[in-house]
């Protein structure tokens, strides 16, 4: 498959009640613009749980990597997370909205 940001858009419907991919704003969760190359618990103004908090100091950084682990199980990776999502199972899903975030992102 390959990636596909407009298909991503749609998928980031799932994720738009607690994000938002174009501004700094927080909302339920973290803002995701800018977040390739991001280390995980580091947006400014966002109170992250003690366990995404700890995964930034341990040296997580979001990479295309990093970000397909954790949304196909956001719980399984960072353990004690507390976005309250099951995460994404389709692999295409995944790559897609990848490609989404990377639009927003340097
Ligand atoms: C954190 C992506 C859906 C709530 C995060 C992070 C990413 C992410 C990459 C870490 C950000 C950072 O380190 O700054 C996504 C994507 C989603 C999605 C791509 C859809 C496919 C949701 C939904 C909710 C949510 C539906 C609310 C029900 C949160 C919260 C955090 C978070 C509260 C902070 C987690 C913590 O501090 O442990 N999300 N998310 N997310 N997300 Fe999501």
């Amino acid at each position: 498959f390959g990636q596909d940001a407009a298909a991503g858009e749609k998928v980031f419907a799932k994720c738009k009640a607690c994000h938002v991919s174009d501004t700094d704003q927080n909302k339920i969760g973290p803002s995701l613009k800018g977040l390739l190359g991001r280390t995980a618990g580091s947006h400014e103004g966002f109170k992250y749980s003690a366990a995404m908090a700890d995964a930034g100091k341990g040296g997580m950084v979001w990479d295309e990597t990093t970000l397909a682990t954790y949304l196909h199980d956001p719980k399984g990776v960072v353990k004690g997370t507390k976005m309250a999502f099951v995460g994404l199972k389709a692999d295409k899903d995944v790559a897609d909205v990848i490609a989404y975030l990377k639009q927003f992102s340097p």
